[in-house]
């Protein structure tokens, strides 16, 4: 099994990698006590930058909060404090970053700037949202997924219909796709055909997913997850696009479509009234807040897979 140093995308992780990633996410969950006995100290005196050029509650905070509960330390970077707001370049940002710190989470608005950093760093970079993957949030997903429908085994997984509704093209619908890819999941994408899954991916898809702008098709529909119209970066988009999406939104009316045992899930922060209603939001607030936990465990389980070489041994 070839280890990448970096969690960019998604697809840096193997299908077997994510088992054990989600793995060790579970055990955390579980064993809450025995866990810090046994964990404690696994990232003790180790540094972790925060990294974040766009504004986060749960990525940020978890990842604050995992890395504390191992035994190491986080750092807020403001990058507007920082002498890459005057210029200094990506390249040498990350050769001086990675002399002091252990691993960087970082978020940003072009992907490729996150690819740049990670080029020249020494240090491990974990992908804390980009315009175009957010692989943290989405182990989260899969995992939280498993657990509302007591599944213990990812090949189990297969049989679930999974629908994303919502803006396609976004980077919570990018990472949906490519980990169904990866897990062989039975996903449907169902967007507004101005707003559908990126190009350069539609040449990558396998029987498993479908892709449509057919709401009908949530028909059956296991989970029904959604996000926000518009994401972070896209603002002066927002009037155009909440015309668009208004026949996607999750409400009753669609919900009813689905199957009896449906859960709702939504990555937050949610606009109620816009992708989703207040009453479905109450409604399925057990499930959409338990991927918030979910958050916290999972990121421990990427400290130490990506921070502690042998910690998985
Ligand atoms: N879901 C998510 O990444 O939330 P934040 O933007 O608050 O980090
Ligand atoms: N698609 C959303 C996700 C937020 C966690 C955004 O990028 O703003």
């Amino acid at each position: 099994m070839i280890r990448k140093k970096n969690l960019i995308s998604i697809c840096d992780l193997s299908k077997k990698e994510i088992k054990i990633v989600l793995n060790k996410s579970l055990e955390f969950k579980n064993n809450k006590v025995q866990t810090n006995i046994l964990y404690g100290d696994k990232l003790k005196g180790k540094m972790l930058g925060l990294l974040f050029e766009k504004p986060s509650t749960r990525t940020m905070v978890s990842f604050a909060t995992a890395m504390v509960n191992l035994g190491g330390i986080p750092i807020f970077l403001n990058t507007e404090k920082l002498q890459c707001s005057r210029g200094e370049s990506i390249h040498d940002t990350a050769l001086v970053l990675s002399r002091y710190l252990n691993g960087i989470i970082i978020r940003t608005f072009k992907h490729c700037d996150l690819e740049e950093f990670a080029k020249y760093s020494t240090i491990p970079v974990i992908n804390g949202l980009t315009d175009s993957e957010h692989p943290c949030q989405i182990l989260s997903s899969i995992m939280t997924i498993m657990e509302l429908h007591k599944i213990r085994d990812i090949e189990v997984l297969k049989k679930i219909k999974i629908v994303y509704i919502g803006d396609g093209s976004n980077n919570i619908a990018t990472s949906f796709f490519l980990i169904s890819i990866i897990l062989e999941l039975d996903l449907t994408i169902i967007s507004p055909k101005q707003y559908c899954v990126k190009k350069e991916l539609l040449k990558l898809i396998t029987n498993n997913i479908n892709i449509t702008s057919d709401i009908s098709l949530v028909e059956n529909a296991d989970v029904i997850y959604t996000d926000v119209w518009t994401s972070m970066g896209f603002e002066s988009e927002k009037n155009k696009r909440k015309e668009i999406f208004i026949s996607y939104q999750v409400n009753e009316k669609l919900l009813k479509k689905a199957s009896a045992k449906c859960v709702v899930l939504h990555c937050l922060p949610a606009i109620r009234g816009e992708e989703i209603t207040t009453e479905i939001m109450n409604k399925y607030e057990y499930s959409i807040f338990m991927e918030v936990e979910n958050r916290l465990h999972v990121q421990k389980a990427i400290l130490l897979y990506f921070l502690v070489r042998n910690s998985f041994n």
